[in-house]
């Protein structure tokens, strides 16, 4: 209506750039293997939200009106045209042909403010989520992934791990054709942060204990471990995207806030819906985290009121009956509602981040992400 808000839809703004997305993705994952190639592509076909890449499209289009670095700084950083230039066989099965992308000519030259090298990042990206849920689902013995059978369901684990380490190399080598050196140390410090999550995540604590006391260092060491878990690559992509436009220090770092603060806020309500939802409306197994022994924020606001808490969470609730009761302990106390405050103060920083971005129609898309990440049913 006349008078309000601009309505802006993130997704349909950069409709042009996504269309070839899972295209381009499935290209660089193309194996002579048929079943790694089956494996490898799996998770690419029933259609992920896609999240990661639109914010790498949306923060390159947001950055593109401010200020740049200057040019000579610039000059030696410029990303290379080797992106465009089809994989060489890496080996014999690597069918790769370099034909193959000659009908995509509209995704990768465009008159549009978004770099090819961009445009590639946010592809390199959707590989290392992709990469690392493979990876997940084997470690967390998962049987569903977005209303599918999982990989490791499918094709068992060796195959699924396998794939995964497949797509890391293939996204290692789409990186290094950027030929951007701080760009391929960011993304490939985020690899080494996804593994530093996931093992903080065996432990629950910090320290380990039969019965740990609440404390304020247990949420320091869950926010540490969702950072690196879930915020670094969202986060660090952000500020590559940036970087690759050229933009400043000063807007590289804002791109970089915004990122860690929506990825912490992400995760954050990740970890509340596992509460609230149910498997079916999820597409993957609810209540999934208790029965894997993780004490996820709302439990660990829930425990600050709640101190009979600590001996389950010190014995990752193994003993039967423990789920239960800590779930119903969890839905008693006020932990979803601090979550949902906790996830909606992230929120708010994320906003508070790009507020110097100029006016535009991606900062106003980026600042929609945003808001989105609270109303998420799944
Ligand atoms: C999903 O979390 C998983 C992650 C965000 C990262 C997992 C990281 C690894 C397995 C480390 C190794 C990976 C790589 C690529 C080196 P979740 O289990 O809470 O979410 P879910 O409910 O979607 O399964
Ligand atoms: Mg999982
Ligand atoms: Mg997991």
């Amino acid at each position: 209506a006349k008078g309000d808000l601009p309505v802006v839809d993130p997704l349909r703004m950069m409709a042009k750039e996504m269309k070839f997305l899972t295209g381009n993705i499935r290209k660089l994952l193309g194996s002579g293997h048929p079943s790694l190639d089956r494996a490898a592509k799996y998770y690419t076909r029933a259609e992920g939200k896609h999240v990661r890449p639109l914010i790498v499209l949306l923060m390159a289009r947001a950055t593109s009106q401010c200020p740049k670095m200057p040019q000579l700084l610039q000059a030696t950083q410029q990303a290379s045209s080797a992106i465009d230039t089809p994989l060489s066989p890496l080996s014999i099965l690597s069918d790769f042909n370099p034909s193959a992308g000659a009908e995509n000519e509209a995704a990768s030259s465009t008159d549009s403010d978004i770099l090819p090298s961009q445009r590639r990042l946010a592809e390199i990206t959707e590989l290392i989520h992709t990469a690392s849920l493979l990876h997940d689902d084997v470690i967390d013995h998962s049987v569903s992934r977005r209303g599918s059978p999982s990989a490791n369901l499918e094709f068992g684990n060796k195959m699924a791990v396998l794939a995964g380490d497949f797509l890391l190399g293939r996204a290692s080598v789409a990186l290094a054709r950027l030929r951007h050196a701080e760009v391929v140390e960011l993304l490939a410090t985020v690899i080494a942060n996804l593994v530093e999550g996931e093992f903080m995540q065996l432990k629950n604590t910090a320290r380990d204990e039969a019965n740990p006391r609440w404390s304020e260092e247990a949420l320091t060491y869950y926010l540490q471990k969702t950072y690196l878990k879930t915020a670094s690559l969202i986060s660090k992509s952000c500020r590559a995207s940036a970087l690759l436009g050229g933009a400043d220090a000063q807007t590289v770092e804002a791109a970089y806030l915004y990122g860690k603060n929506l990825g912490l806020a992400f995760q954050l309500v990740d970890d509340m819906l596992d509460y609230t939802r149910s498997a079916h409306e999820l597409g993957k197994p609810a209540g999934a985290d208790l029965e894997l022994g993780l004490a996820t924020a709302p439990l660990l606001f829930a425990w600050k009121t709640m101190p009979e808490l600590g001996a389950l969470v010190g014995r990752k609730f193994e003993k039967d009956g423990d789920v239960a009761r800590a779930r119903d302990l969890v839905m008693q106390s006020d932990g979803i509602e601090q979550t949902r405050a906790l996830a909606e103060d992230y929120v708010q920083q994320a906003i508070a981040a790009i507020s110097s971005f100029p006016d535009s129609e991606a900062k106003d898309g980026l600042v929609e992400m945003a808001v989105k990440t609270l109303q998420r049913q799944k």
